[in-house]
């Protein structure tokens, strides 16, 4: 085993705020919704929690943004053009979740400086970070003031049409937390990828 650098300092800190913030999101945002049925902190704790917590997750998604736009790291995040390739690669990992892992088998993707996501997470993260995080983010900035957003609520379909975008990218979330927790777990030992995500380098086979 050797080790590689693989999570520079901005993607750290960046990471370990948006998961803290997500979680206090998800949690404050079924307080809001499941008023009556669920009193665990009132209505107005729940609303000023969530939108303080809301524009801190989005002043960090620019940390992450524009880190990786000012840096050749942005590489790890350049898709596949080649779609036979990506799927054989996604086709191979789902594999190797599904049933290699249980026999023993070594994961097919090796890590590098520049290509550390295997092709699920290559394709998960882009469609994460660059899709359903900034639509995430507009849609709660449109329901934190309905009244000044007005037109740009009216643009966008109407406030059930922006509504219903972020509870449904909020239920997305509410798996995730769950789902991806468990992916970063099946390294060579459970907590290899945690501390990566800690100290900044992936341990990998020579
Ligand atoms: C309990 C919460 C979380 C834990 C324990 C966790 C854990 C991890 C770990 C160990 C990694 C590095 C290994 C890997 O890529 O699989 C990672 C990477 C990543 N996570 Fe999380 N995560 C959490 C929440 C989140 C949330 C809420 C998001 C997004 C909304 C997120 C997005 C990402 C992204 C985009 C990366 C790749 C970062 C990069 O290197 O650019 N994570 N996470």
């Amino acid at each position: 085993m050797h080790k590689i650098f693989v999570h520079p300092l901005p993607v750290r800190i960046w990471h370990w705020i948006n998961a803290f913030g997500f979680i206090t999101m998800i949690a404050s945002g079924i307080q809001i919704r499941y008023i009556g049925l669920i009193d665990v902190i009132s209505f107005k704790t729940a609303v000023d929690m969530h939108n303080f917590v809301g524009f801190v997750l989005i002043a960090n998604f620019f940390v992450w943004f524009l880190f990786y736009l000012f840096s050749d790291k942005i590489r790890v995040y350049l898709p596949e053009l080649r779609p036979m390739k990506h799927f054989i690669a996604s086709f191979r990992q789902m594999k190797y979740y599904g049933y290699g892992i249980f026999k023993g088998q070594t994961n097919p993707h090796q890590v590098s400086v520049y290509h550390k996501f295997n092709a699920l997470q290559s394709m998960t993260y882009q469609i994460v970070m660059l899709l359903l995080v900034p639509i995430q983010c507009v849609t709660g900035v449109l329901l934190w003031d309905v009244e000044r957003f007005q037109s740009a609520i009216t643009l966008t379909g109407g406030l059930r049409v922006v509504d219903t975008v972020h509870v449904l990218i909020f239920i997305f979330f509410a798996g995730f937390i769950f789902i991806h927790p468990y992916l970063a777990s099946l390294g060579h030992t459970w907590s290899a990828h945690f501390k990566a995500m800690i100290t900044g380098y992936e341990e990998v086979e020579d």
